[in-house]
């Protein structure tokens, strides 16, 4: 049976850190791989990206494969040709699918009717590449991940909720803070509240920023206006108003906090430039992470 590598909820504890440990051995040059000779991996993007992107091109060719990116001309998902039709055609020639939708359901469609590894690049609902770079960011500055704090303070979205699932699934401490209106969906919420009873992790959403950060090792952000919801923007930007990370609020975080953004940022909307580019953060590191730990994921999904 392939694996899809879709969300960190279908990926046990075990699984997650077994995941983490390789990223560190590939990161560290302690490991090196040339699983993806011969293969080919295809890049169904439908929206913008750099470090996804990126970071896949590179981390495919680091293992001995190579890509072909399909932007949203050459594919135009269930537009053009039925996604079902795109998956099981695709199956025939590539040996994975690397998929950036806006709809989460497209990324299931590929991998329900592909006979080939799907990996979800980040739609609506989850972006667990992402998650897993930051719980391995996270690992690496503190030396462990259980017990810690993460405050994810802005927008419920994909990356806030990947971040619940993998939190939960570690045993690391979230607290999410958002306006009114913009909390995490209720199912992830029940999912990652279910999780944590199994790694002891506390996973709480509530709609006050300053209660998220009391003494937070983490502090996370993201965009206030996700893609795919430009026409919102002049009232996101509105709502959001005092969920900005700023020096002020930080003043409630433990002493060595990390800063973490999954990038792209605004600077001076989520976040004011003194935090991003100030000592405390680390969002290079969560960008440099994302290679290591997809090459892991590969090396995973391609593991006869
Ligand atoms: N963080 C992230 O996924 O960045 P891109 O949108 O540039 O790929
Ligand atoms: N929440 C953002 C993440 C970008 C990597 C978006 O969906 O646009």
């Amino acid at each position: 049976m392939k694996r899809d590598f879709i969300s960190l909820k279908d990926y046990s504890q075990a699984e997650i850190l077994k995941l983490l440990d390789l990223a560190g051995k590939l990161k560290n040059k302690k490991l090196k791989s040339n699983i993806l000779k011969g293969k080919t991996v295809g890049l169904i993007f439908q929206k913008p990206s750099n470090r996804t992107r990126v970071s896949f091109e590179v981390g495919v060719s680091e293992l001995g494969g190579s890509c072909i990116y399909l932007g949203p001309e050459e594919i135009n998902l269930g537009v053009r040709e039925t996604t079902s039709d795109i998956a099981q055609t695709l199956s025939r020639y590539l040996g994975a699918i690397v998929a950036r939708t806006f709809a989460h359901q497209d990324v299931l469609d590929l991998a329900r009717y592909s006979t080939i590894s799907v990996i979800n690049g980040l739609s609506d609902l989850f972006h667990p590449c992402q998650a897993l770079a930051d719980i391995l960011s996270i690992k690496e500055k503190f030396g462990t991940l259980k017990g810690l704090k993460l405050a994810y303070v802005g927008d419920g979205n994909n990356v806030c909720h990947s971040l619940m699932i993998a939190a939960s699934k570690v045993g690391l401490h979230m607290k999410v803070a958002t306006p009114k209106g913009y909390e995490p969906m209720k199912e992830i919420q029940t999912l990652a509240q279910s999780f944590a009873k199994q790694s002891g992790s506390r996973i709480s959403v509530n709609n006050s920023a300053e209660a998220a950060v009391h003494n937070a090792n983490v502090i996370y952000s993201d965009t206030w206006v996700s893609m795919g919801q430009e026409e919102e923007t002049n009232k996101r930007l509105n709502d959001f108003k005092g969920f900005q990370i700023n020096a002020s609020l930080v003043k409630a975080a433990s002493k060595d906090y990390i800063f973490m953004h999954c990038l792209p940022a605004h600077r001076g909307q989520e976040v004011t430039e003194e935090i991003i580019d100030g000592k405390h953060s680390i969002i290079f590191d969560q960008a440099e992470n994302r290679l290591h730990t997809q090459k892991a994921i590969l090396m995973f999904l391609f593991k006869k």
